[in-house]
């Protein structure tokens, strides 16, 4: 399993799979993995040739200050159970890595309305934080399909 942290990189390495003819599954995360992360690395496997797993815990997507401070970081023990799944590479990148001009200036991908339903109610900009995150992760990795939590199915 390959670690990688820096996008030009994880980028020459999508892009020789590709020339390759490998089809490419994305699982992103924010890390501290559980058994239900890794039936979702289980499905990638079932459906491509290469699965890539993100962990990055997203400053754009948290309201609270505290929450982003205190979410559980255990990335030994994650690389560890990824590693035990059989993902072909694990992109972790920093946050600078992400957001080079910083969070406050970074462009995001706003969702009119929708954003602002259910729980975006009550936590203004989540959904943007998301989506923008998403949106790099996808141009970062190309995937042929993506996989996400029955959580996510809102986001
Ligand atoms: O559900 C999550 O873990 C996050 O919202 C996601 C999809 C990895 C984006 O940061």
């Amino acid at each position: 399993m390959q670690v990688v942290t820096n996008s030009a990189q994880l980028r020459s390495i999508v892009k020789q799979w590709q020339q390759t003819q490998n089809t490419i599954a994305l699982v992103p995360t924010m890390g501290h993995l559980h058994a239900g992360h890794i039936s979702l690395v289980n499905i990638a496997k079932t459906k491509s040739q290469k699965t890539i797993a993100t962990i990055f815990v997203n400053p754009l997507q948290f309201n609270q200050a505290t929450d982003l401070t205190n979410y559980p970081r255990t990335l030994e023990v994650d690389l560890k159970k990824l590693a035990d799944a059989n993902v072909d590479l694990v992109f972790t990148p920093s946050t600078e890595e992400l957001y080079p001009q910083g969070t406050t200036l970074a462009p995001r991908i706003e969702i009119p309305m929708l954003g602002d339903e259910f729980c975006g109610q009550h936590r203004p900009g989540h959904f943007a934080g998301v989506c923008t995150i998403v949106t790099k992760l996808f141009n970062l990795c190309k995937p042929d399909v993506a996989i996400f939590g029955e959580k996510d199915y809102q986001q």
